[in-house]
């Protein structure tokens, strides 16, 4: 949601600028802008749209300077414009800031600040912070100005502030990500970590209520109160190759081609010996209860975390939507630990419902895949991925990546309760990479499947056990990348509502495995056959009757039934992703999304 990048040094600064916002662009992508500090005058360019229009603008406007902050926006107060695009300015045009998040009391400052004659010219909540600091602000003292304003506005915030006569950038974070990058005799401050990692892999993660004041050789943090803070700096394993496309259209085929080695890296050192090796901060044997909270993709692998964790250990698990969690006023009980899933580790819902948890006094748990993210600094114990960065939009590898952990979870809670793990199972896991290469390997056959239904207005999505959230996730896939609208059901729910929209111009796919319930989904494929549903089935074996009732198969490697979601969701996301490529959809940046959802 939003993302930010800001320079000080001694390079130039327009390509650093530009380069670090086409790496966010990911986070918001329907305007941009910059500021450059020259001369003591701050240049300002801002354009609707995406970072090449702007960077376009740049090429015949002559900006030179070594300080200078930048934004690429995604729309939550005021439409996409240029007067809305950051940064913004005070009435005097002397200080310049960005901001990520949402200031919940903007209306009630903005109108203090109208009747004492500021000009405020955006409909963002975003502006009035530089008429805030512009307000507080005395010769020399940037920090003290923003302080003063942090100290008035509610709500969430990741900020980096500029000032015409003052060479540093100051920066703030509440509830919002930023960090700052080390250099030699330049410093960066970030959103994100691909912004910068072109130049630096030493960073500081900026924490609530901090402050940061950055020259090019230094950077002092302090909270609120004025309190020193010394902080470590951290060393990022990303590498800059990681965040290119490569030889692949676009960051979510990537992605989907890159999930053979993502779950390695989630398995690795993990299973040894036949035994799980991981290093949690709590007794499993202690739990009664498990609560997993999560959004999107995130809650659909917590739904399949129910499945796996009651199948294996045994241990009732209950499954909510972290936006539902947080304001249900849970009733958390001693033993009950809540597990939260994110890709990003940032997304404000899911933040939000394990720091409820927390005051409750639940045992928390993280599993999410950005090192360093606030989810990880709020739980007791965690579970990183280890998928790499995920750029592209719609998550596919971590989809995975998160299953493949809650089964880590789930075996190591059942070791540790002194019981048999499946020897079998782990094996298995050890060696499904392998069999979702094979799957990758249809993705040709698969876009010639996409040819014939792209025009569809709809869909459906149906499976059953453990392979009903598969159902909900191609879904999820389908129409946040292809603007087809689709549902997700479990199959047997079919004929209580949604059956009155099967005709022959309903494709609805099947996630179809022989296990205990197929003779049940045969049953619910017949019902659409005899309505003329155009029926694609994903089946790991074929039958007579399968072959005779289906329009279209895909044939998936057999595993078992804890490992089949991460193999039947690749057929799904291939499609969806080719159905979106063939309409021209700029997949991985689909209209109205962000990768991670940083406001409420
Ligand atoms: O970063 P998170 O996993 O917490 O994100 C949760 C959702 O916003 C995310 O899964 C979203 O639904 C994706 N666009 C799905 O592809």
């Amino acid at each position: 949601m939003c993302g930010i990048i800001g320079y000080i040094g001694n390079k130039d600064i327009i390509p650093i600028l530009i380069d670090g916002l086409k790496k966010l662009e990911y986070r918001g992508y329907d305007s941009a802008g910059l500021c450059v500090l020259n001369n003591e005058k701050l240049n300002i360019i801002k354009k609707k749209g995406r970072i090449s229009n702007l960077a376009k603008e740049l090429k015949i406007k002559n900006i030179k300077g070594n300080i200078g902050i930048a934004h690429t926006r995604w729309a939550t107060h005021g439409e996409p414009n240029k007067t809305n695009a950051h940064p913004h300015l005070d009435c005097k045009k002397e200080i310049a800031i960005v901001h990520n998040g949402i200031i919940e009391n903007y209306q009630s400052l903005k109108k203090i600040l109208k009747k004492e004659g500021h000009n405020i010219i955006s409909d963002t909540d975003s502006e009035i912070i530089a008429h805030l600091i512009e307000k507080f602000y005395s010769d020399g003292n940037l920090k003290q100005a923003v302080i003063k304003t942090l100290k008035l506005i509610e709500g969430a915030f990741g900020l980096a502030i500029i000032h015409k006569n003052e060479k540093k950038i100051i920066a703030a974070r509440k509830g919002s990500p930023l960090i700052i990058g080390i250099g030699d005799k330049e410093m960066f401050v970030a959103s994100d970590v691909p912004a910068i990692l072109n130049y630096t892999k030493k960073v500081i993660y900026l924490r609530d209520n901090e402050i940061a004041e950055i020259t090019k050789n230094n950077c002092s943090i302090e909270n609120l109160k004025g309190k020193q803070i010394g902080r470590k700096i951290n060393k990022i394993k990303w590498t800059a190759e990681q965040m290119e496309k490569g030889k692949f259209k676009h960051f979510m085929l990537k992605e989907i081609f890159e999930q053979p080695e993502a779950i390695k890296n989630t398995i690795r050192g993990r299973i040894k010996d036949e035994q799980i090796k991981l290093t949690l901060n709590l007794d499993t044997n202690l739990i009664k209860r498990i609560i997993i909270t999560a959004c999107g993709t995130s809650w659909h692998s917590a739904l399949i975390g129910k499945y796996i964790i009651e199948k294996i250990v045994e241990i009732p698990v209950e499954v909510d939507y972290a936006s539902e969690f947080r304001y249900r006023n849970p009733i958390i009980k001693k033993n009950d630990l809540v597990i939260a899933i994110s890709q990003s580790g940032e997304t404000a819902d899911t933040l939000a419902a394990i720091k409820e948890a927390k005051s409750k006094k639940a045992k928390t748990l993280g599993i999410v895949n950005v090192v360093g993210s606030s989810i990880t600094r709020e739980v007791n114990s965690g579970i990183y991925l280890h998928a790499g960065p995920e750029i592209g939009v719609a998550s596919t590898k971590t989809f995975i990546c998160q299953i493949t952990a809650l089964l880590l979870f789930a075996l190591y809670a059942r070791q540790r309760k002194g019981l048999k793990i499946n020897k079998e199972l782990l094996k298995e896991l050890n060696s499904v990479h392998q069999k979702i290469k094979l799957i990758l390997q249809k993705s040709e056959e698969i876009r010639k499947i996409a040819k014939k239904f792209k025009n569809s207005k709809n869909f459906l999505f149906l499976g059953r056990g453990i392979n009903f959230p598969v159902a909900l996730e191609g879904a999820l896939k389908l129409k946040e990348i292809s603007y087809i609208h689709a549902e997700g059901y479990p199959a047997a729910e079919m004929k209580h509502g949604p059956i009155a929209l099967i005709d022959k111009n309903m494709p609805v796919v099947f996630i179809s495995p022989q296990d205990n319930i197929y003779k049940k989904i045969l049953n619910n494929i017949e019902e659409i056959k005899a309505r003329k549903g155009k029926i694609i089935a994903i089946i790991n074996k074929e039958d007579k009757k399968i072959n005779k009732l289906a329009d279209i198969l895909i044939k998936v490697p057999q595993v078992k039934e804890e490992i089949s979601p991460i193999i039947n969701v690749i057929p799904l996301q291939l499609l969806a992703y080719h159905i979106a490529d063939l309409k021209g959809i700029d997949v991985d940046k689909p209209k109205n999304l962000a990768k991670s959802v940083t406001v409420e």
